[in-house]
């Protein structure tokens, strides 16, 4: 077969940038480009390591990141056919997330940043996720953000990098928060939403009406503790009627429990919109959805028929990029170079918490630390 010839259109375009991800349980690192091409991208998840624990250890979450972190580098470095030296900046999760891992994470960073003479990137995880829909698609300024994670529910206004107005926040739990609670309590085991996805594909969504906390009250914010308590109490009496937990009820709470989520979403969602449309102007705004949860199928069906009702675009990351990777990281890093060439965070230190919006008050885990969601 003849060779096919290299075309412009095949070589990427500086800035080059390297991120690495180590907030949470995956070990990750990317290289990508101003172009949007991801060069190269590993990510090592701690899933057996941790799932025993029912959740996230962190303390074996740091030690994994130590052991593994620098051999991903090269690899990636590798896969990318790239050294430090051909790299633009390094860019690396600098927080909200367990500080341990976070630490690992920056010090590589800083060290190899130091050591190529290029500048370091503190970034933060949130806008990793709130800028992935810019890495996969072109998407303009201003948009509207779902941000639902393991730590984090927001509807946030982006205006640009760095600059975010928070419409609304949880009140208590995040949504993937309620999603491995449930899926621990139902046995389903470690990370929950999947599971729980799966098994809602064959229960009906219908069976058990649960609470949905804040449905139609004043404001963005929401509140998934209530449904948490719900489930229990319907598993629990579920079990006491039949002896056992049996798995078509362990589908039907997985069913309605997914389907009260949605609606709750959706209810402050579309409130959400109508906000933004208030700031943003008339004419198509786009509503994106971002972290972990986004990966969900029903959550991301149900979003898109509420934005195209309300005269919204709708644009979620493939699958693969909404939970947490090293591409986000670096596009999220390089955005922030490319705002600011003469950017150089060395003297950032790893935060455990670290709203996109530092002027929202904290509606949880107030105090000297800021916001927890
Ligand atoms: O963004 P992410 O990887 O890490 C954080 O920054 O928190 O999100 C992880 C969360 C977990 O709670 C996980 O259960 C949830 O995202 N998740 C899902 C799905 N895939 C991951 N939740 C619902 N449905 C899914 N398919
Ligand atoms: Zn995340």
């Amino acid at each position: 077969m003849p060779k096919k010839e290299k075309t412009m259109e095949d070589t990427p375009l500086r800035p080059f940038v390297l991120g690495i991800e180590t907030s949470c349980d995956e070990t990750a690192a990317a290289i990508v480009s101003a172009d949007k091409k991801i060069l190269a991208h590993k990510i090592l998840s701690q899933i057996d390591e941790h799932s025993e624990y029912g959740g996230v250890v962190p303390e074996i979450a740091a030690r994994q990141h130590i052991s593994n972190l620098d051999h991903l580098i090269k690899s990636v470095l590798s896969d990318g056919k790239m050294d430090f030296k051909d790299l633009d900046a390094v860019a690396a999760t600098t927080g909200p997330g367990l500080v341990g891992g976070l630490m690992v994470g920056v010090m590589t960073a800083k060290a190899a940043a130091r050591a190529a003479g290029k500048p370091f990137v503190a970034v933060n995880h949130l806008e990793g996720h709130a800028l992935t829909a810019r890495l996969t698609e072109d998407i303009p300024f201003p948009y509207l953000l779902l941000l639902v994670s393991g730590g984090h529910c927001q509807l946030l206004a982006v205006y640009g990098v760095s600059r975010y107005e928070r419409l609304g926040t949880t009140i208590d739990d995040a949504v993937g928060e309620a999603y491995d609670k449930t899926a621990k309590l139902l046995g389903l085991g470690y990370p929950g939403g999947p599971a729980v996805e799966k098994e809602a594909l064959i229960g009906d969504e219908d069976r058990f009406p649960f609470p949905k906390p804040l449905l139609n009250k004043p404001g963005c914010d929401f509140s998934f503790s209530g449904l948490k308590t719900a489930v229990r109490r319907t598993a629990e009496a579920c079990a006491k009627e039949r002896g056992a937990l049996y798995p078509d009820d362990r589908a039907d709470i997985c069913a309605s429990f997914q389907k009260t989520i949605a609606l709750c979403l959706l209810n402050r969602v579309s409130r959400a919109m109508v906000l933004f449309r208030e700031k943003a102007g008339t004419g198509t705004l786009p509503l994106v959805v971002a972290g972990g949860v986004a990966a969900n199928k029903y959550l991301r069906a149900a979003l898109k028929e509420a934005a195209e009702k309300e005269g919204f675009s709708f644009h979620a990351p493939p699958l693969a990029l909404c939970t947490d990777n090293g591409a986000m990281v670096a596009w999220a890093g390089l955005e922030r170079f490319r705002h600011d060439p003469s950017i150089d965070d060395f003297d950032v230190s790893p935060r455990a918490r670290w709203p996109l919006d530092e002027s929202a008050t904290p509606l949880v885990g107030k105090g000297k630390k800021g916001a927890k969601a």
